[in-house]
């Protein structure tokens, strides 16, 4: 896009200039046309100026944001708001999509990303798809809304899964505090993404490939810092020099993220072909799934390019398949079922998929699996999926 976005910017009282002032672009890509202070005093400008985009800025949780968000959309639905926030409370997010807000970026934030999202945000509403991208590989982000629902579980089994077809297969550990996708894979971190971050300089194809760790089944997966404290230094704008990348060498790439929606996870969202969410068989695992769907489909993300796991599904917790439908009002795509071999799998970095390819988890991997292969146009994975997962006498 060449032409340069004439901006709104409204500032809520808990938010500093000067901050919003340096999260905003320099280059001739925006052009602030009016920066006002105080939400209510933004309406009367709003209805005056020919701005292209309103930027709402706010410190954190703001109704007044909500309520300006809410108003602008209405009085003109074809012009986009963005919200620049220095925090992500529980549910604002959420409730920022609700009232129909096009894109939210959590601060700190650069230049270029805050630069990129105003950008999608007006080719979106001009109807421009695949914004600045070229023809490339699916980008699957295993999504739970809460800690421990099998994220890991289902990232790295799903990605074994696609490479056993014959597929290149990257995967991403997200996780980027608490990452173990080195563990339940049996590899051991000599290189991880914060090493690339270290590295500097310009991310090609043929830098990322040195800091990639091999997998026998084909996957090369790019670690998790070895240390929480190391987190810090890959940044949102890393990330997407990463996936773009990747997508350009690999057939898919897997990204296993951290629980909820982090400002990592709100961009690996945004850049992503595919989404996978994973939820539990209890009423508050079912309540947050539904919570979560919710905030993609907000996101703007169509039903059928979100997967819906659920995993320990054999569970005995007194849920029925129609209580799901009826909490989630969707039907799972895959149940994987509790099994007592997914934990020792793990401890012996086996993918239960290696470790025991004729079970029942297995089999709803190779599922899965199939679901990513034939939207890709997988030839003739199909049977060799079907020889693979088949049951052992
Ligand atoms: N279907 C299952 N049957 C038995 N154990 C399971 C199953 N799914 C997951 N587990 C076990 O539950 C634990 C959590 O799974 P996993 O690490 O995949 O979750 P996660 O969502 O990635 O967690 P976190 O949010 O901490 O990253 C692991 O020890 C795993 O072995
Ligand atoms: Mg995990």
């Amino acid at each position: 896009m060449d032409q340069s976005i004439k901006t709104l910017v409204a500032l809520d009282a808990n938010v500093a200039y000067d901050t919003i002032q340096a999260a905003l672009p320099t280059d001739s890509s925006v052009q602030v046309v009016g920066m006002i202070e105080g939400l209510d005093e933004a309406w009367n400008t709003l209805q005056e100026t020919t701005a292209d985009l309103l930027i709402v800025a706010c410190g954190g949780y703001s109704d007044r944001a909500l309520y300006l968000i809410e108003g602008a959309v209405r009085q003109r639905p074809s012009r986009p708001v963005v919200v620049l926030t220095q925090g992500s409370p529980n549910g604002f997010v959420r409730r920022v999509f609700e009232v129909g807000a096009d894109d939210v970026v959590v601060l700190p934030e650069s230049q270029e990303g805050v630069k990129f999202s105003l950008q999608k945000a007006m080719a979106r509403k001009l109807g421009v798809t695949g914004v600045g991208s070229l023809a490339t590989a699916p980008l699957i982000s295993v999504l739970g809304p809460k800690g421990g629902t099998g994220k890991t579980l289902v990232s790295t089994n799903l990605a074994v899964s696609l490479a056993a077809a014959g597929r290149k297969v990257a995967l991403v550990d997200l996780d980027l505090q608490f990452g173990d996708i080195g563990l339940c894979l049996g590899l051991s971190p000599e290189r991880t993404v914060y090493d690339l971050v270290k590295s500097g300089g310009t991310i090609d194809a043929d830098k990322i490939e040195g800091y990639m760790t091999p997998h026998s089944s084909g996957v090369r997966a790019l670690l998790a810092p070895s240390r929480p404290d190391q987190a810090a230094s890959v940044s949102v704008e890393l990330l997407r020099d990463v996936y773009s990348v990747l997508r350009g060498t690999y057939d898919f790439v897997v990204v296993d993220t951290p629980p909820g929606f982090t400002p990592e996870v709100i961009a690996t969202i945004d850049t992503s072909s595919d989404v996978c969410l994973v939820g539990m068989l209890d009423s508050l695992s079912l309540k947050n799934t539904k919570l979560g769907l919710e905030t993609l489909e907000l996101m703007g993300y169509d039903r059928d390019r979100i997967r819906l796991v659920l995993n320990r599904a054999g569970s005995r917790v007194g849920i029925t398949g129609d209580d799901v439908r009826t909490v989630i009002g969707r039907e799972p795509d895959v149940f994987v079922p509790s099994d007592r071999e997914i934990p020792r799998a793990v401890n012996e970095g086996q993918p239960i998929v290696l470790a025991k390819p004729g079970s029942e988890a297995a089999r709803a991997f190779g599922l899965l699996a199939g679901t990513f292969l034939e939207s890709s146009g997988g030839n003739g994975s199909a049977k060799r999926r079907r020889s693979l997962f088949a049951r052992k006498g």
